[in-house]
């Protein structure tokens, strides 16, 4: 699972990677948050279709799922494998979970969003994480994923501990900083509260640090622009058991993109 993916330098790094750890027998199977992977900001249908070209399997949104909301409706109402959260309010496009078959089992992807510190007023996690799970359930999913996107590492703990044992993942996206929690529970599943950002972090959270302090400092909005350097990816690797729909382990992945290739 990989985290907020932001601008073309995250994209970037993905093409890079993840196709060869996919050929290499590393990873079977790859969801992507992908809510800045268009300038820093939204998802549109061209860059949702160049990450599944570089072997992402299922792409979850966030909070700024709608940024590019014309780029991007025509597209979710069609492609089931791009979701985004389910406890938006009820009328948008898109779905907020998944099934994907991938080597005989049938995975289900959900995601939801956090209440605390949110700029929206989602609705409960929680209880849209029940909703969504018995919706793959009912679709044959046997390994169940959850992107929890969320500022606060105390929600993001609480949910699960809520689907303890319920799923086989539960991981955190948003803040774009990676925590060094990862644990699987003793009733199989796998935690951590926060992937980190898939892009430049010679950066404040992706965007070029100038701007971002000038507003710091001045309170006045400034234009953000995608940063370019210190690109890397990060995510976790969760290894499930694919008969009881457990996980076995997690381990936190971070690589760097190469100077030579970095955007500039
Ligand atoms: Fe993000
Ligand atoms: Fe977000």
């Amino acid at each position: 699972m990989i985290g907020d993916t932001y601008g073309d330098p995250g994209r970037k790094v993905i093409e890079l990677f993840v196709n060869n750890m996919k050929r290499s027998g590393e990873v079977d199977f790859v969801v992507c948050n992908a809510e800045n992977s268009a300038g820093g900001a939204g998802i549109t249908e061209s860059v949702a279709k160049e990450l599944f070209q570089s072997g992402c399997d299922v792409l979850t949104g966030g909070d700024h799922f709608f940024d590019k909301k014309k780029e991007i409706e025509d597209f979710v109402k069609k492609e089931t494998r791009v979701i985004r959260p389910s406890n938006f309010p009820k009328g948008l496009p898109g779905a907020g979970s998944c099934v994907v078959e991938c080597k005989g089992i049938k995975i289900g992807v959900v995601h939801v969003a956090g209440q605390v510190f949110m700029r929206y007023h989602f609705t409960s996690p929680f209880l849209a994480a029940d909703e969504e799970i018995e919706k793959v359930k009912k679709a044959g999913a046997q390994v169940i994923l959850v992107d929890m996107h969320a500022e606060a590492t105390s929600e993001k703990m609480a949910i699960s501990w809520y689907l303890d044992g319920r799923v086989a993942a539960v991981v955190g996206t948003h803040t774009h900083i990676q925590t060094a929690d990862e644990r699987v529970s003793a009733k199989g599943t796998a935690c951590l509260s926060d992937l980190g950002m898939t892009g430049p972090y010679d950066s404040v959270i992706g965007a070029e640090k100038g701007p971002i302090l000038e507003k710091f400092l001045t309170q006045l909005n400034t234009r953000k622009e995608v940063a370019r350097n210190d690109v890397k990816l990060c995510g976790a690797i969760i290894t499930v058991d694919p008969h009881s729909g457990k996980a076995i382990a997690i381990e936190r992945v971070q690589k760097n993109l190469e100077p030579a290739h970095a955007a500039r």
